[in-house]
């Protein structure tokens, strides 16, 4: 009995580089199958095949039995397949129901013209986001929304195509643990429906909390596909890897030096409040906390794009009353973001370009670009980070965890002294995981700081000196190295409270 979706033998070149090689691939109605492996191991281009977004050069595609063709995206949709991308596709300026409707507005009848139903367009999108218990309005435009809401829009778009195949490309990666939750029931929920769901994720975890089957694929090959029930993630890490990983979190112990940050009470619209701490040579700084507790708000203030702010921010030596992203970047602070999203990326520019962009002044001489010296050193640090790419290719070309390993680059690039660093690892294979912590290691050597960003709990827990947890918009603890436990951050970033 052949499963529900088969994809057999499927081989896709790119130029003469192939990424996938007789790559076997199957789902079953009701079940999750998780597709796991490093960046650039193929897994968005054997999904954007299935979704019509590429055509493989050889294989065959199978459902229910029967074989399909799968030419264009509007045909992957005819016969109900979805993807959900890992960057995010809506129209920015067009609002929450417009993006979910586009090309396929309900109609009706009016004076025997075939006019647009804005009503049922409003009311089927303000019950999809009710029944995702999400509050968001409607009619706002989706480029206010924060990267997670957009993302349950991206699904509630999907969902509502009555897809049979659902494909999550790396959904979770800018989501917060209660947006993780909530995403889990809504599976759950298609599951029940019958829907043949695919996931992608480097979050193995999640991996094994909601998938029925794994597939590790690694260079375009099909390693193996397990049973989650009894694989452990040790050995999936290894498949992935095709080695073993000993030492997920390595921290160095490093001296601190001279005080390179120091905030005063700041505040912004309400949004934080009070804000005190202070950032030393050599230190990680975690910040951590659920949706809304203001963590990106403070990066933003700190940066110098949400502002005036009340308060004082000290760096290098100065007190800032209205900081703002020259000053912050004249100073040596940088704010390293974009995670899923394209945010961060000249997308049509090739990866050289997005690595110097940022300090173009440290390859040029009185005012002239030095083309030679700008590919060297971007080919320097495209060693150094082993981004999968070459210095010209289009950075639109490279899997999503290369992306962000060259927005890394650019930041590493400008010799920044204070790093505030948003979702470092987000998107990013186990073993590129550790290059990334390497490479905060030896910044902090070279006497950088970093303030971490993060909601992965035990890549606070593993790397940071000291750990401040956010709780609607003040800081509701401060751990120092080896107080906390994921409990202990968990109970403070809900609203707990210390007992006086
Ligand atoms: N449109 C394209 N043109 C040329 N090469 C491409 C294109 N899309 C992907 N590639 C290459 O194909 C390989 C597989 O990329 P893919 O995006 O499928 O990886 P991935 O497993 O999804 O990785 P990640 O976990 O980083 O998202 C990579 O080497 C990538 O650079
Ligand atoms: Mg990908």
């Amino acid at each position: 009995m052949g499963d529900f979706l088969e994809m057999r033998k499927i081989t896709k070149l790119f130029g003469d580089n192939i990424v996938l090689k007789d790559v076997d691939f199957s789902v079953n109605k009701g079940q999750v199958h998780a597709l796991v492996g490093e960046n650039g191991a193929g897994k968005s281009t054997l999904m954007k095949i299935l979704a019509g977004v590429h055509v493989a050069n050889s294989g065959e595609i199978y459902i229910d039995g029967n074989r399909v063709e799968i030419n264009n995206p509007k045909e992957a949709q005819e016969l109900g397949i979805s993807m959900i991308y890992q960057e995010t596709r809506l129209f920015p300026d067009l609002n929450v129901a417009e993006n979910i409707f586009i090309r396929r507005e309900p109609l009706k009848n009016k004076g025997g013209l075939r006019l647009i139903d804005w009503d049922k367009v409003y009311s089927e999108t303000a019950k999809y986001l009710d029944y995702f218990g999400l509050k968001i309005n409607a009619k706002a435009s989706v480029n206010t929304l924060s990267l997670g809401q957009q993302k349950f829009v991206e699904i509630i778009r999907a969902l509502s195509r009555n897809a049979r195949i659902i494909i999550m490309d790396e959904p979770t990666a800018a989501f917060t643990e209660q947006e993780i939750e909530l995403l889990f029931n809504v599976i759950q929920d298609m599951k029940k429906l019958g829907i043949a769901i695919i996931y992608i994720s480097h979050r193995l975890n999640e991996v094994k909390r909601i998938a029925e089957k794994v597939t590790v694929l690694r260079d375009g090959e099909v390693i193996e596909t397990y049973e989650v029930s009894d694989v452990d993630l040790h050995k999936i890490i290894k498949a992935m890897a095709g080695k073993e990983i000993c030492d997920r979190y390595p921290k160095l112990k490093i001296r601190h030096g001279k005080e390179l940050l120091r905030v005063n009470n700041l505040s912004y619209e309400g949004r934080i409040r009070n804000i005190s701490f202070s950032l030393k040579e050599g230190e990680i700084l975690g910040i951590t906390g659920l949706s809304g507790s203001g963590r990106r708000t403070l990066a933003k203030v700190l940066f110098g794009i949400n502002r005036p702010y009340e308060g004082e921010i000290m760096l290098n030596g100065r007190i800032f009353k209205d900081m703002d992203t020259n000053k912050a970047i004249e100073n040596g602070l940088c704010y390293v973001t974009g995670i899923g999203t394209d945010e961060g990326l000249i997308l049509n520019a090739p990866v050289t370009e997005n690595i110097t962009i940022a300090n173009l002044k440290r390859i040029s001489k009185f005012g002239f670009l030095n083309k030679e010296e700008e590919v060297l050193k971007a080919k320097d640090l495209i060693e150094r980070l082993e981004i999968g790419a070459n210095a010209y290719d289009i950075a639109s070309n490279l899997s999503g965890g290369n992306q962000k390993k060259v927005i890394f680059a650019k930041w590493l690039f400008t010799n920044a002294k204070v790093l505030i660093i948003d979702e470092p690892t987000a998107g990013i294979d186990v073993s590129s995981k550790v290059d990334i912590y390497n490479i905060m290691n030896e910044l902090l050597l070279s006497g950088a700081s970093i303030m971490m960003i993060s909601s992965d709990f035990s890549e606070i827990l593993g790397m940071c000196d000291r750990i401040l947890v956010m709780y609607n918009g003040e800081i509701s603890k401060v751990f120092e190295k080896g107080e906390a436990t994921q409990e202990k951050i968990l109970y403070y970033a809900s609203g707990g409270r210390d007992s006086v």
